[in-house]
């Protein structure tokens, strides 16, 4: 496939590119931009991180499971490139100097061109943009101080690249890269064995640490159609492509606990990349979006060719690595309702940022008059499968809402759930955590503070 985009200003041809080749490697091994590092080659530690601009404006993405045919028509900035075009240090690169945010300077390049992207977006909310990133050396404190006093100056404009005009071909071969889902339903029609590749979040990693062959394989990021999100009045439709951090500055006012639990979703990076049609059809137990899907009764839209269909999504997953899905089938959309802000989601992990879940719960009860007229609950890390409670759900349905109540769901969650122990928590644990969420969800219910974020001394 041949592919045209900027890097550092220039513009970039390249012909016959494989789908496997990842951005960091071609930076380092064919470019000798050596700035961008490698540490842990599966998009955890932000060493890789680089500038990249579309249509929606400058993002850092990690660069180690990024594949040279998702920068078709963007423009890229290394570490390299974030000078300006007299050799002026970027504000961020002026702050990192001068509040000694570096010591051994592995971490640096990431770090700064992490900050470049959230001080050209005029972001501040440090923690978030850096949590992709990790240092061994310096310590935070320098570097969030570099942050905030660059961000007192203005952004540059050198970093405003104009991006190339590509044509909308679909590739060909082994490497395809539809411009539409219409296209997209064709091509995989035609090759029900090619890989789709959307975020490549989770893709990423087979290529680098199960070394795996991928082609033939389906681009997805040239769908236009698949990355909007539509608001009916009753519904969000969201389109398979839509990104985490585009999904969750749609909810921050219709759900703010799932937008919340979305900050917590991996780091910058991954979010910025990571889509919402890839979380679902990865069919992972652990992903953090199905839960809160099934707990707001969200519907499912898959399409082969021309035929679709659709389900409530919890149908969608049968089995551990099993899901309702046929061969030349993908996931269009995504239909989320529209309805009073009943929805808590609970995610535990190890580490608050950038960690997979141990548990996730989402609840999503409705009360009336003291008694509980619906209850949808749904959990993942609890099963193989992302699960409903449903034994759970019919203890608390019509029954008062109160701790008696909730007492007596107590045995049903072991008809629900029989969870496994591994190393992000033990089975019992993960049922303990499970059966205090419901309690967590009645007293904030009842008004009670009980975010772990609003600790005081
Ligand atoms: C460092 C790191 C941290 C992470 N943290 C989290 C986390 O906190 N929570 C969490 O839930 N996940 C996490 N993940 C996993 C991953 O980011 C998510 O699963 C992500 O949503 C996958 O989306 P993607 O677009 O990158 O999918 P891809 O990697 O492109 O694809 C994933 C799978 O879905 C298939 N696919 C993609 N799109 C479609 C479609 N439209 N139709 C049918 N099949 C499709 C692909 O063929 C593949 O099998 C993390 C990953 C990394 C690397
Ligand atoms: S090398 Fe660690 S995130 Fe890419
Ligand atoms: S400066 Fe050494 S890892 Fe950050």
């Amino acid at each position: 496939m041949d592919i045209t985009f900027l890097l550092n200003g220039e513009t970039v041809e390249l012909r016959d590119v494989e789908a496997n080749t990842t951005l960091l490697q071609w930076l380092r091994e064919t470019r000798g931009l050596t700035g961008t590092k490698e540490g842990c080659n599966e998009g955890d530690c932000g060493a890789c991180s680089v500038l990249v601009t579309d249509h929606d404006g400058i993002k850092a993405l990690n660069a180690c499971i990024l594949f040279l045919p998702q920068l078709q028509g963007k423009a890229i900035r290394t570490v390299e490139g974030v000078s300006g075009p007299d050799g002026a240090l970027h504000p961020i690169q002026q702050a990192m100097i001068a509040h000694h945010g570096s010591q051994c300077g592995f971490c640096t390049p990431g770090f700064v061109t992490s900050m470049v992207a959230a001080h050209h977006t005029g972001r501040t909310d440090w923690d978030d943009q850096l949590a992709g990133n990790l240092c061994r050396c310096t310590g935070y404190a320098p570097i969030i101080k570099a942050a905030e006093a660059a961000s007192e100056v203005a952004p540059v404009d050198w970093l405003d690249d104009a991006l190339p005009d590509v044509s909308e071909e679909t590739g060909g071969g082994d490497i395809m890269r539809p411009a539409s889902s219409d296209e997209l339903a064709k091509q995989y029609r035609d090759h029900p064995d090619a890989t789709l590749i959307a975020g490549a979040t989770d893709v990423g990693l087979w290529v680098t640490k199960q070394l795996k062959d991928l082609s033939p394989v389906i681009f997805l990021n040239g769908c236009g159609d698949l990355q909007k999100i539509e608001d009916t009045g009753n519904e969000l439709k969201c389109g398979a492509m839509v990104s985490m951090v585009a999904l969750r500055n749609a909810l921050e006012p219709i759900y703010p606990s799932y937008a919340e639990m979305l900050r917590r979703f991996a780091s910058n990076q991954i979010r910025q990349a990571a889509t919402l049609g890839g979380n679902i059809a990865n069919g992972s137990p652990i992903g953090d979006n199905p839960p809160a899907l099934i707990a707001l009764g969200a519907t499912l839209h898959l399409r082969r060719g021309t035929a679709r269909r659709q389900m409530p999504i919890e149908d969608f997953f049968v089995d551990y690595g099993k899901q309702d899905r046929k061969p030349g089938e993908f996931v269009e959309w995504i239909s989320i309702p529209k309805q009073p802000d009943r929805l808590r989601v609970y995610k535990l992990s190890k580490r608050f940022d950038q960690d997979i879940s141990a548990v996730l719960g989402a609840f999503y009860l409705t009360v009336e008059d003291g008694t509980v007229k619906e209850a949808r609950i749904a959990f993942g890390g609890m099963a193989g499968i992302p699960k409903r409670a449903y034994h759970v759900e019919d203890v608390l349905r019509g029954q008062p809402w109160n701790e008696e109540t909730i007492a007596k769901a107590w045995p049903a969650w072991s008809r629900d759930f029989e969870p496994m122990s591994d190393m992000r928590a033990s089975a019992d644990y993960r049922l303990d955590a499970a059966r205090n969420m419901l309690t967590r969800y009645f007293l904030e219910n009842l008004g009670a503070a009980t975010s772990v974020l609003e600790v005081t001394a």
